[in-house]
């Protein structure tokens, strides 16, 4: 591929804002035939996702499918998209973002429930007896896209040819140009306590004013503001970006109530860098004070194929099983239950910003 053609056409990474999104995560059986009907499956995805959708063409129904590390090795071996690895925790004690199982995750995003619920029906039958659904949300628009704390959710993010630029992988990985990475991860809010906060003091955590969703003053914005610690720039003072689709979702029968988080970028390294900070502080210590309010319960990193690659998975052969098995070895004994913290790995320009050599450089697709 040279540098100005276009990569393959990504999924449904990219989409216009919808009322309705469900998540599901799920574990591969373990045995051939299970590997073999989810390879099959990679095949059926597109297409029952226009047939479901035909029947409501304004409904907006779109399904992003992504792999989780350990998982590609054992369905597809090599080549392996250069960047993923096993989710990496970060933080420590009560404030931890755990990784949890998940070899497999279903994004599918709709203005209707119904239109999500078809399509999520019709993937799992034919993935029925081979895998096992860990985690299943089914998230919903909050009035003008609050977070179930209240704050509008997604104002920075990306749009058009910069939420491309930011999501899809080009030159750095010419095999899987198209695709992305996307990480998940399922919050619980401890709602009483932080309702019980003065909205000022709400507003201090998230960087924001809570009714009319504007960014604070640097001069009152603490260091430790959520959005403070989740800005990222480059070397040259660029903002790195990466494209969240959070949903809502609880049970308040239950006292459930929860955020689904869910960014995808061309390289995991901007979200784990976030979430490093986020947990682990910036510098140690000064953390992020929306994290004394909201527990990660879930955590998983996903690569998601192009398009093409998705619908050509499927005719890939099992992989022999001696030398994945060496590999699978090899990574696993190589990333430790708890990270490093990523700053060790990535980077840093003398003014702390995110020097990511493959993000700077690359192409853009505009
Ligand atoms: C407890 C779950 C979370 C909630 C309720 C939440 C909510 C919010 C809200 C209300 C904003 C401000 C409006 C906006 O620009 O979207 C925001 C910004 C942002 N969040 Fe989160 N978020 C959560 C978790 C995360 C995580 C885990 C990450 C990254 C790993 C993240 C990354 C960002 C980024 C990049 C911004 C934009 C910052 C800026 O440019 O000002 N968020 N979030």
């Amino acid at each position: 591929m040279t540098p100005s053609s276009a990569p393959p056409q990504p999924q449904s990474v990219s989409t216009s804002v919808t009322r309705s999104a469900f998540f599901i995560v799920a574990t591969i059986n373990n045995d051939d035939a299970s590997r073999a009907t989810v390879r099959a499956w990679c095949a059926d995805v597109a297409n029952l996702t226009r047939a479901v959708g035909k029947r409501v063409p304004s409904g907006n129904l779109t399904c992003v499918v992504g792999f989780a590390s350990e998982a590609w090795n054992r369905l597809f071996g090599a080549p392996r998209p250069a960047e993923l690895h096993p989710f990496r925790e970060f933080g420590t004690g009560e404030r931890i973002a755990v990784a949890t199982p998940g070899d497999l995750l279903v994004h599918i995003r709709a203005d209707q429930t119904d239109l999500c619920f078809e399509l999520a029906t019709q993937l799992m039958i034919r993935l029925e007896g081979a895998v096992t659904t860990v985690d299943e949300v089914h998230g919903f628009r909050n009035f003008d896209m609050r977070a179930i704390i209240g704050f509008v959710d997604g104002t920075e993010n990306p749009v058009g040819d910069e939420a491309a630029h930011f999501t899809v992988i080009g030159d750095a990985d010419p095999a899987f140009a198209g695709g992305s990475y996307v990480l998940v991860q399922k919050y619980l809010h401890d709602m009483k306590g932080w309702n019980a906060l003065p909205v000022e003091a709400q507003e201090h955590i998230i960087g924001r004013t809570k009714l009319q969703d504007i960014e604070l003053d640097d001069a009152v914005k603490p260091s430790w503001s959520h959005s403070s610690l989740t800005t990222l720039e480059d070397a040259d003072g660029d903002e790195i970006k990466i494209l969240r689709d959070n949903m809502p979702f609880g049970q308040p029968g239950k006292g459930e109530f929860g955020t689904y988080f869910i960014g995808y970028a061309r390289s995991p390294q901007p979200i784990e860098r976030m979430l490093e900070n986020m947990f682990v502080g910036l510098p140690p210590g000064n953390y992020d004070r929306l994290l004394d309010f909201s527990r990660a319960v879930t955590g998983g990193l996903f690569f998601v194929p192009s398009e093409p690659l998705l619908e050509a998975l499927a005719e890939r052969e099992a992989p022999a099983a001696q030398p994945i098995d060496d590999a699978l070895a090899a990574q696993t004994a190589s990333a430790p239950a708890v990270a490093p913290p990523i700053a060790s790995a990535v980077a840093s320009s003398s003014d702390g910003s995110l020097a990511i050599g493959s993000l700077k450089g690359a192409p853009r697709y505009e």
